[in-house]
């Protein structure tokens, strides 16, 4: 029996290089050798409040990006998560046991909260919650995901831990998050701090679906300094970004002679941004021009999403079926 993969990402926006390093490209060399559910996670970006055009774009545009990312939907299935109300319904058995204290104590809770100190919703307290309900619901024990994930996936043991403990049980297994690579990705912004993601505004990530001159323009404008001062200097955080960015996409060799030059002091920010740029449109360029085709063909893509919920819930409905009955809700 193959091992069961689950992951999913949420539909706030286009796919940029952090949830392709991160998530995708894992998704696609996973789904030969396990048994894979990738979703939409459109209940996850309702904590936003999305109008309905936002959240309908946003969906199609990650169906869209995974499909020409590779994910093959004869091969793993895919689905939009609101299309299985049975992930809602485990949602509420685990948040039963899912406590106050544990959940303010998130880390990505109190960034959320620092962000947005308006919308402080239950939905985003409870979002690790919801997380663990994804996964539990096929069982799975691999979840790819990015660095930034990690407490969440710690959260998703914690709560399957609880349940097998109330009912007696080993029903849920434990689900560790993975990554081909040694550690966990984390993909770095253009902006001289922090990560790349969806909602860190235009500047700061660059899309799958962006084309050769835009990828250009934002690297080149990306922050950077003045140049080292000394020989062997320690990176300020923006420099280190950049070549966090080159590891990534472009070869060893390229991300080494750029590293030396650094170090002896003879390094031009220009031409290292431009190779830089260069290798980013080399990395994106298959799934820039399938991203066009994929998202002309609302038939396919009608498709492809009623296939995978048919099959999602088909897994789903059983884990149902089950945990109702370790509950005690047992007909008459
Ligand atoms: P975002 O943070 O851009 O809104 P999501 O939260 O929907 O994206 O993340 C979807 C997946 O992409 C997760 O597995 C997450 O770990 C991964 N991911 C997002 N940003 C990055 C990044 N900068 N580096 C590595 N992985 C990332
Ligand atoms: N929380 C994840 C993120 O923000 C998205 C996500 C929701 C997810 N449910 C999941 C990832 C289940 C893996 C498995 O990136």
């Amino acid at each position: 029996m193959k091992e069961t993969v689950v992951s999913g990402i949420r539909s706030t926006g286009k796919l940029h290089l952090g949830n392709y390093y991160g998530a995708v490209k894992n998704f696609v060399q996973m789904q030969n050798d396990y048994n894979c559910y990738f979703f939409i996670a459109d209940l996850h970006s309702l904590t936003t409040h999305p109008t309905p055009a936002d959240l309908h774009g946003n969906i199609k545009h990650v169906l869209v990006e995974y499909l020409a990312s590779g994910i093959d939907p004869e091969n793993s299935t895919i689905y939009i998560q609101s299309d299985v109300p049975e992930v809602a319904e485990l949602y509420l058995y685990l948040n039963m046991n899912a406590y106050m204290g544990e959940l303010e104590r998130s880390t990505s809770f109190k960034d959320k909260v620092r962000a947005n100190p308006d919308n402080v919703n239950a939905g985003l307290l409870t979002y690790p919650v919801l997380m663990a309900a994804d996964i539990l619901i096929h069982k799975a024990t691999k979840v790819p995901v990015g660095k930034d994930q990690e407490q969440h996936l710690e959260m998703a043991r914690t709560f399957g831990n609880r349940f097998n403990r109330l009912y007696n049980t080993e029903y849920f297994p434990e689900p560790y998050a993975f990554s081909y690579t040694d550690k966990l990705v984390k993909v770095p912004g253009l902006d001289g701090k922090g990560k790349m993601g969806k909602s860190e505004g235009e500047a700061n990530a660059v899309y799958l679906s962006d084309d050769p001159e835009t990828i250009r323009k934002k690297v080149m404008r990306a922050v950077s300094d003045g140049g080292p001062t000394e020989e062997n200097q320690p990176k300020p955080e923006a420099i280190q970004n950049l070549f966090d960015l080159m590891k990534v996409v472009s070869s060893e060799d390229t991300h080494q002679h750029f590293d030396e030059l650094y170090n002896k002091m003879q390094i031009r920010y220009g031409d290292f941004k431009k190779q830089l740029a260069e290798d980013m449109i080399i990395a994106t360029a298959p799934m820039r021009e399938r991203i066009q085709d994929i998202a002309k063909d609302d038939a396919y893509l009608r498709q492809v999403a009623k296939h995978g919920a048919l099959k999602a819930r088909e897994s789903a409905q059983k884990t149902i079926r089950e945990v109702r009955s370790l509950i005690g809700f047992k007909s008459f």
